[in-house]
């Protein structure tokens, strides 16, 4: 701004504030108040003249909302001072998030949160699980069936949604995929032949690869997975379709699938025939919790399967009112080709997904995913991203071009034998430059985890902090044989005594450490006397 320009607004306040408080006063001392109409005059002249001075001296304000990092860096740990979400939880205003930059709470309503896919970004231990947490409860509580993958079990999780799930009164089912945890759910229960063959397509992953010579394998197993699901009986559990495959031996020639396949077959939470009913809990308010592992091939497989279940059961479902959330936590463990196609279409089931990982490099290392592919399902699907700190460049590169720009007013200062000219103008900058996310402050011990939240006007902060927690929950074992609720008439019956012999067997098996280990080129064992083990005898065995 030029000095004249200055000069027109100083004289230009002036009179605007003197001129309208000279006409109060007169307007008082007609109505007879001498005194008020005095004060009047002099409190205008010195308003005036003080709105008047700070035109004169007005030297612009650089108004980018990020000067640089370091001031940057310390306005954002202001806003990671403690507070309690629990506080602000009120369903009538909408779903609460967190508080903004000015510590004001954001409430979403719950239908922007049901349309759109929502991504949580940011490296470990930044607040993905405990915005995930707010989340959930208050969505579970307003009556959505809500369904959690976790494959690297968290400590808080299962005990806020549980502890919430007593306040609001939704029930909370936690399923624990890990080894040493008895029968709980049936994921193959209710399924058509050609929904089995699907479940065991995603868990052995035998999609294709674009890789011909993979790619004939692949198919020959996938061949044989419709094989076991034709013979099986409906409803069938993992052991028995194992036990259908055991007979057949263009099956058990395919060495990798039948070895796969009995892999899975050792996940001892699938060993029921009934357990939790999914297709139930889709129908009502409340959690399914699924916990499952990163490292354990056979449980990663079976989480896998039941996501694809739930999918299939929202595919079908023939009431669709009843929202459905689900929260994928370290996505690159849970997806598959079909969970990445259902993120596209999922929404006209009236199901959203939750997402949350560590950056980009994550989306482009899920196992026999294109990166591609999954960027366009993910990245690209999530109308809102709650994005923490993350020390990845290249993310955070995108993120700020997504973030758009800012006009900022910019001066420079340049100096001469004449003197100094000062030149301000108006610059598009970025709104949040990418330092912001590599900067945002890591929560310490009680402090609230600061992030921005992008899809729903221009990007902002958002302070964001854990739930209480309370005693995380059992899993749902299912009881023993005669509580069990009555199985399908077709379906083989077994009893827990065969699950429980089955597994103290399968745990003393010291093979089993070695079919943990990661696949990778292993040599294929035999498909005589070393791959038929005690396992394939059990399970082979008529009942
Ligand atoms: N009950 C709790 N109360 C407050 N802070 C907690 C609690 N439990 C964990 N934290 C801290 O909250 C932060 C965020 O944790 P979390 O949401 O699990 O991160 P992420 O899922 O991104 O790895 C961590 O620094 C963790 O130490
Ligand atoms: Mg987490």
């Amino acid at each position: 701004m030029n000095f004249l320009n200055r000069i027109f607004r100083a004289a230009r306040n002036f009179l605007l504030i003197f001129g309208s408080a000279y006409l109060t006063a007169k307007l008082l001392e007609i109505f007879g108040h001498a005194t008020a109409s005095s004060l009047t005059t002099i409190g205008g002249f010195l308003l005036a003249l003080y709105f008047g001075w700070d035109a004169l001296t007005y030297k612009g304000v650089i108004k980018s909302s990020v000067a640089d990092v370091k001031t940057d860096a310390a306005n954002l740990k202001k806003l990671a001072r403690g507070f309690d979400p629990e506080h602000y939880i009120n369903l009538k205003k909408g779903i609460f998030l967190g508080l903004d930059g000015n510590r004001k709470p954001v409430y979403y309503p719950q239908h922007v949160i049901d349309k759109n896919h929502i991504e949580i970004l940011g490296e470990s231990g930044v607040g993905k699980s405990s915005l995930a947490g707010v989340l959930l409860s208050q969505l579970a509580a307003a009556g959505e069936a809500v369904v959690v993958f976790d494959p690297k079990p968290d400590r808080q999780l299962p005990g806020v949604l549980a502890r919430m799930g007593e306040k609001y009164g939704y029930p909370v089912a936690l399923i624990d995929l890990r080894p040493g945890n008895g029968p709980q759910l049936n994921p193959f229960h209710g399924c058509r032949p050609d929904q089995t063959e699907e479940l065991l397509q995603v868990a052995l992953d035998l999609g294709k690869t674009g890789d011909a010579g993979v790619d004939f394998y692949r198919g020959g197993d996938r061949e044989a997975t419709s094989w076991i699901a034709q013979a099986a009986e409906p409803g069938a559990d993992i052991r028995e379709l194992i036990s259908v495959a055991s007979q057949d031996e263009r099956i058990t020639e395919k060495e990798n699938l039948w070895r796969e396949i009995r892999q899975l077959g050792r996940v001892q939470a699938l060993h029921t025939s009934h357990g939790l009913d999914l297709a139930d809990a889709l129908t009502r308010p409340g959690v399914v919790y699924v916990m499952g592992s990163t490292t354990r091939l056979e449980v990663v497989a079976a989480q896998k399967l039941i996501l694809q279940r739930v999918l299939q059961l929202l595919e079908d479902r023939a009431d669709q009112s009843r929202p459905v959330a689900m929260f994928l936590d370290e996505l690159k463990y849970i997806l598959s080709p079909a969970a990445l196609r259902a993120a596209g279409t999922i929404r006209d089931r009236n199901a959203h997904l939750i997402f949350a990982h560590q950056s980009l490099g994550d989306l482009d290392d899920c196992p026999g995913l294109n990166p591609r592919a999954v960027r366009g399902a993910i990245w690209g699907n999530s109308g809102l991203k709650f994005v923490y700190k993350m020390l990845d460049a290249a993310t955070a590169r995108e993120l700020e071009a997504i973030t758009g720009q800012a006009s900022a007013e910019v001066s420079s200062v340049t100096r001469s034998s004449q003197g100094e000219s000062v030149s301000r103008r108006v610059e598009k900058q970025a709104h949040m430059p990418s330092h912001v996310f590599t900067h945002l402050p890591k929560p310490e011990s009680g402090e609230a985890s600061v992030g921005v939240i992008i899809g729903r006007g221009p990007a902002g902060f958002l302070s964001t902090r854990w739930l209480r927690s309370g005693p995380t929950p059992e899993p749902v074992i299912v009881p023993a044989p005669g509580a069990e609720p009555p199985p399908n008439a077709d379906a083989p019956v077994t009893t827990l005594e065969d699950d429980q012999e089955h597994s103290d067997e399968r745990q003393a098996d010291p093979e089993d450490a070695d079919a943990a280990q990661p696949a990778g080129p292993t040599p294929a064992p035999s498909a005589t006397a070393a791959d038929l083990s005690d396992l394939l005898r059990d399970l082979s065995r008529p009942r």
